[in-house]
């Protein structure tokens, strides 16, 4: 900490944010530590733009949406093979790592824990970082290597998801060696009013920033540094809630390598036009993928001559990039989308606010965002049944939750 409490009531003053420290005299002194040492690290400049974007109307309409190419994995006839031995020698000489994003909530699950440690109800009560982990061994051992695996998690989860490593002995992988963890970055959540909330215990209310902070994460936690002393060249970064997600494809990075592209990114059919998934598409002439959320319904029910949805093909988390693209996507700020959620808070007085309706902004940056920085991309178009198994809902949705995902992964490995 270099600024004093004087020149901290002075920066708070210029950002008009001084009831930061409105419950400062109460708190004990690591706590009054940690909030001015909060309040540095704020870029305040951001917090205020951030807050400005909360005022304007997201304009999409002024991106020209185009559909997006793919190749079909199972229609790749003789070239399937030669993307696969393409792919099979960069993995052999260690060039591929696998990250998983776990810093998600869970909060659809409606399960209290890192989303990683969930037990989808396997006769092997095998949890979803098990499964994934269980899933590089194997593709390892073909290779005759060890996938070094990289997982990011959120300040919020990181010690409960350590923690449960250790209980399993980080199922056979070896911390720090072959195994690595870092936490995400976050950003203060603020009120209708632009002021920066304080939580219940006395400190700035932070969230995680979104998936899309990842490639900013991977770079400041040296984690890219890590990766190029292991001899890395392409990453796989996938979800943690997919049970089926195949980090190790040799035919994508085939692909990748062949096409002389820096990311690659998997798809599946879409499952019908109103399904929960973004849709690769092209944004001024730029691969990109379209959210769910920000879909209009005509380019949702929009075919082709031959019928199939003209942006259907899914973004199922499944992306290789190459690791100097994911250097260059980190040292450019991505775009956040803005949540609107409930946050209990202390008011200016000091009380307890739990509120009933939402009253809070959280900002969130999107992996695929950064796709826009390259010219080109491939998409590889996958077996749903082979590759995509999410869990996100409870069980009473009955979509993409514990039950659908638990069938599909015994229809697979035959069980
Ligand atoms: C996401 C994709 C969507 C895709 C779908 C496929 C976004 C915005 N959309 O939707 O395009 O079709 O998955 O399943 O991602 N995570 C973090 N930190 C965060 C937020 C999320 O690590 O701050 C991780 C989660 O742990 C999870 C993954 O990112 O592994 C997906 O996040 P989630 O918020 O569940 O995305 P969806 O809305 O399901």
């Amino acid at each position: 900490m270099s600024k004093n409490i004087g020149e901290i009531r002075a920066l708070l003053k210029k950002y008009n944010q001084e009831h930061l420290l409105n419950g400062y005299d109460k708190l004990d002194e690591a706590k009054k530590k940690q909030l001015l040492e909060q309040i540095e690290s704020i870029d305040f400049n951001l917090v205020n733009s951030l807050y400005e974007s909360t005022k304007k109307e997201v304009k999409h309409a002024t991106q020209e949406v185009t559909p997006i190419d793919y190749v079909d994995k199972y229609k790749l006839n003789d070239k399937y093979k030669y993307y696969e031995n393409i792919g099979k020698k960069a993995i052999k000489q260690g060039k591929l790592a696998a990250v998983t994003m776990a810093g998600g909530q869970g909060t659809r699950l409606g399960y209290d824990g890192p989303k990683g440690t969930y037990d989808i109800g396997l006769d092997s009560h095998k949890s979803l970082f098990e499964l994934l982990c269980d899933s590089l061994k194997e593709e390892g051992k073909k290779y005759g290597v060890t996938i070094p695996w990289f997982i990011m998690t959120s300040r919020e989860n990181n010690d409960k998801t350590i923690e449960f490593f250790e209980k399993h002995k980080y199922f056979g992988y070896q911390k720090d060696k072959n195994i690595f963890f870092f936490i995400q970055g976050e950003l203060p959540m603020m009120d209708t009013e632009g002021k920066i909330l304080i939580g219940e215990d006395g400190l700035i209310k932070l969230a995680a920033d979104g998936h899309g902070g990842i490639y900013e994460a991977l770079v400041k936690s040296k984690m890219v540094d890590k990766m190029k002393q292991l001899g890395v060249e392409w990453v796989f970064i996938g979800g943690v809630d997919n049970c089926l997600v195949r980090m190790v494809d040799p035919v994508l990075m085939g692909l990748a390598i062949d096409r002389d592209v820096t990311v690659a990114c998997k798809s599946v059919v879409k499952a019908n036009p109103k399904e929960n998934v973004g849709v690769f598409c092209k944004k001024n002439g730029k691969p990109n993928v379209i959210e769910y959320s920000e879909i209009t319904e005509e380019m949702a029910e929009a075919t082709d001559k031959n019928g199939e949805l003209l942006y259907g093909e899914s973004h199922i988390l499944c992306n290789l990039f190459n690791i100097d693209a994911i250097e260059r996507m980190g040292a450019n700020p991505l775009p956040y989308h803005l949540a609107y959620k409930k946050a209990k808070y202390i008011d200016k007085d000091g009380n307890l606010v739990v509120p009933t309706s939402p009253n809070a902004y959280k900002f969130e940056a999107f992996l695929f965002d950064a796709f826009g920085e390259v010219d080109d991309m491939a998409v590889l178009r996958v077996k749903r049944e082979e590759e995509f198994a999410p869990v996100k809902n409870s069980d009473s949705v009955g979509v993409d939750c514990p039950k659908t995902a638990r069938e599909l992964y015994k229809r697979l490995h035959n069980m």
